[in-house]
């Protein structure tokens, strides 16, 4: 067995290193401002936090940025980054809040602020781990969002078949038009229709599914078997053993559960999807117990999204824990590379065990 994780010194190194640009924050909010305007539906971003937030990029371009200023701008942008998800609904399943409405906003709220500003993890952190481990043969996606990681995948010629896996159906089809959008725009502006070029766009594939759904059967007595009971096939039962990368970024901590083990379920169909010699399962979650015993460095920010997001049930992560990530991988597979980044547990993990091949 084979089982690494990076020290817990190396994530100290980076939760210290991310102070999240006001530059960057000002671009964004100025494109949520235009995506507003051309949506009734979404709000639009007050101009006191407008104006706080041009104020304070004015601030760090001149390198006299205080610590107050940044805090201020955090919090006015957390409060309406929370509101605007709150507006969707008061509570929520893991995969309730993703209406086509909130999916318009997704990138930008929460890559272009909640994870570098409070969970403090990046979009090019998660973009090089897709780079590095996404197979362009046959990779699977489970908890798909808008499919931002895949759109830049797909950007390449390369990537032949996706399998799209999703509770919501919204998720499910704002992805796969993103995908088709994408390699449509590719052939046009770099390609050329020719049937060569046709023959590489991927042939995406979805299922609608619950991944915390048991692994092994479903009781359904409305199906009737002789004694009235049916024991049916799990809907992955057909594609389980068939990829060479299976990616679930950010899909753990919206789970419901006191803690990572609750959440089992999920992580067996997981690694059944993987092809046991040579498929790589990766990810990402955003880990609510080590927020909880760092909340002085968490910052009362942090702390209150985090907090708010678990009481709506957008979230369910109060209870994960990096040792519990690292266990239950360690549990599954021989090969584990597992490493914080910020507030959130990073893995690679390669070679589920037999057990798992068998349920
Ligand atoms: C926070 S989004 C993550 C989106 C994207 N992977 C990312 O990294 O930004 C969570 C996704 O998980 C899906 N989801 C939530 N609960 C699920 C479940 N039980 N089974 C399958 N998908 C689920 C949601 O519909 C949503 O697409």
């Amino acid at each position: 067995m084979q089982s690494r994780s990076h020290s817990h010194e190396n994530s100290n190194a980076n939760e210290l290193r991310l102070r999240a640009s006001i530059r960057e924050l000002q671009q964004l909010i100025n494109g949520i401002s235009f995506t507003s305007s051309s949506s009734s539906n979404s709000p639009l971003v007050p101009a006191h936090l407008t104006s706080l937030i041009n104020d304070a990029a004015y601030h760090e371009d001149q390198s006299n940025l205080s610590n107050e200023m940044y805090e201020s701008v955090v919090k006015e942008m957390a409060l309406f980054v929370s509101s605007t998800i709150a507006s969707f609904g008061k509570s929520f399943e893991s995969e309730g809040v993703y209406n086509p409405e909130l999916l318009k906003l997704y990138d930008a709220l929460v890559w272009g602020f909640n994870s570098p500003f409070l969970w403090r993890i990046t979009q090019n952190d998660i973009s090089s781990l897709y780079e590095m481990n996404a197979s362009p043969h046959n990779h699977c996606e489970i908890a798909v969002g808008t499919g931002l990681f895949l759109s830049e995948l797909v950007a390449l010629p390369s990537m032949k078949h996706i399998a799209l896996l999703d509770l919501n159906e919204n998720c499910l089809r704002v992805c796969e038009e993103r995908i088709k959008d994408v390699c449509h725009r590719r052939h046009h502006h770099q390609l050329n229709d020719t049937p060569d070029n046709v023959a590489s766009v991927p042939d995406v594939s979805k299922l609608l599914v619950d991944i915390m759904m048991s692994p092994q059967t479903n009781n359904d007595p409305m199906k009737g078997g002789d004694d009235g009971v049916h024991i049916l096939q799990s809907p992955l039962t057909p594609i389980r053993g068939k990829f060479q990368s299976v990616g679930v970024n950010f899909l753990f901590h919206c789970l419901h559960g006191s803690n990572l083990y609750d959440k089992m379920h999920a992580f067996h169909n997981c690694a059944s999807l993987l092809d046991p010699q040579d498929g790589v399962f990766f990810g990402s979650t955003i880990l609510g117990k080590e927020m909880l015993d760092d909340e002085p460095n968490a910052g009362e920010t942090a702390m209150h999204v985090l907090r708010a997001f678990n009481d709506m049930g957008v979230f369910g992560n109060l209870g994960d824990s990096f040792q519990d990530l690292e266990d239950i991988l360690t549990v599954i597979f021989e090969d584990v590379d597992v490493y914080r980044v910020g507030y959130c547990g990073v893995w690679m993990a390669r070679h589920p065990k037999a057990y798992i091949r068998e349920e």
